[in-house]
């Protein structure tokens, strides 16, 4: 007993010394030690002879003697192919790393920044309200008093833990929140979700994306709003396109109108993004109607201003040609991978 536990030692002296540098002296070193009739094996049969009460320390002896052998096999059987002395010299260097996996920026997040940037350089801040509001902040303030018609205009998500609440159905009611604080002059953007109760389809979505906007001062006139908003189109979708102003109706506003651009998809022949018009609605705006002031505390004979709010999907789809909205909230990576390298 006393035996083998000393020819284990010496063994692992063996072992140590054992130079491994060659693929033959590798497999030399397999045969002798870790082979069918190897010494680990042969150490291993001697366990029959050994008395009850020393199996334990001696299996584990023998158990560590194996762990020992193969341990260095291991190391250098990898290294051993191709005859060099150590692991480390076997790495190139210069290879390039293994490519890791980013990202991407959203399109609605890259069109949303684009427009962000552009009101940012005429001095518009940016300023984020809650997508859960309350009543006054969506509609009352923003001159519809419960019951007026208009409230039907946008289909409303009432949460049914308390029917004040809702999730807002544009970002107008951050322009409330702003008046509210009383800081003026107010020229600043609201980007944010809102949320409708429509069917999903390949052009509406129950929820979307807009920026708002909204200048307040002493002696704002419609010809300043629609300097900013020519201003706007032009550094969006380039000198070429073309802007038209209808008229139209907000509560909000007075007078409201709607803007249009040339259609750029089909440089206005006609096509189903314009729905064969050759225009294409982007926003809506007007100036604040003074009841809208008063209601947010602003003197409304001193002060007058414009707003508008203009939705991001629609965008997005013209400038990168999507055709169904839904794919703008699905997250599939074979369509967001698309966006890669765009910032
Ligand atoms: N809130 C309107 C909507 O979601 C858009 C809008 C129209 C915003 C006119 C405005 C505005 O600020 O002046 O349809």
């Amino acid at each position: 007993m006393q035996e083998i536990l000393d020819k284990v030692d010496q063994l692992k002296k063996e072992i140590q010394d054992t130079p491994l540098s060659t693929s033959e002296e590798l497999e030399k070193y397999r045969i002798r030690y870790l082979g069918t009739k190897g010494l680990v094996k042969e150490l291993m049969s001697e366990m029959k002879n050994v008395s009850k009460e020393m199996k334990k320390d001696f299996g584990a002896k023998l158990n560590e003697f194996k762990i020992f052998a193969e341990t260095k096999y291991e190391e250098y059987k990898g290294i051993s192919s191709t005859g060099k002395e150590s692991a480390k010299e076997d790495i190139d260097y210069s290879l390039p790393g293994f490519p890791s996996e980013t990202g991407s920026r959203h399109p609605i997040q890259i069109v949303m920044n684009k427009m962000i940037s552009i009101f940012e350089k005429i001095g518009f801040t940016v300023t984020e309200g809650p997508e859960i509001e309350d009543d006054w902040h969506n509609f009352n303030a923003l001159n519809l008093p419960e019951n007026h018609p208009a409230r039907d205009m946008q289909d409303t998500f009432y949460i049914s833990k308390n029917p004040d609440w809702l999730l807002r159905t544009h970002t107008s009611s951050v322009q409330v929140r702003v008046m509210k604080e009383g800081k003026l002059p107010i020229r600043q953007i609201f980007p944010g979700r809102v949320y409708r109760n429509e069917t999903v389809s390949a052009r509406a979505h129950c929820f979307f994306h807009q920026i708002e906007g909204l200048y307040i001062d002493e002696k704002v006139s419609f010809a300043d709003l629609k300097q900013t908003l020519y201003y706007f189109v032009k550094e969006m979708f380039g000198a070429d396109v073309k802007v038209r102003f209808r008229p139209s109706y907000f509560p909000f506003t007075e007078p409201s109108a709607e803007m249009d651009v040339s259609c750029f998809i089909c440089g206005s022949k006609g096509c189903n993004v314009c729905k064969h018009t050759g225009w294409v609605e982007i926003l809506g705006c007007g100036m604040v109607h003074p009841n809208v002031l008063t209601n947010c505390g602003i003197d409304a004979e001193k002060y007058t201003g414009f707003a508008w709010g203009m939705g991001v999907e629609r965008t997005a789809m013209m400038q990168y040609g999507i055709t169904d909205i839904r794919v703008l909230s699905e997250n599939d990576t074979r369509f967001l991978d698309q966006f890669k390298n765009v910032v």
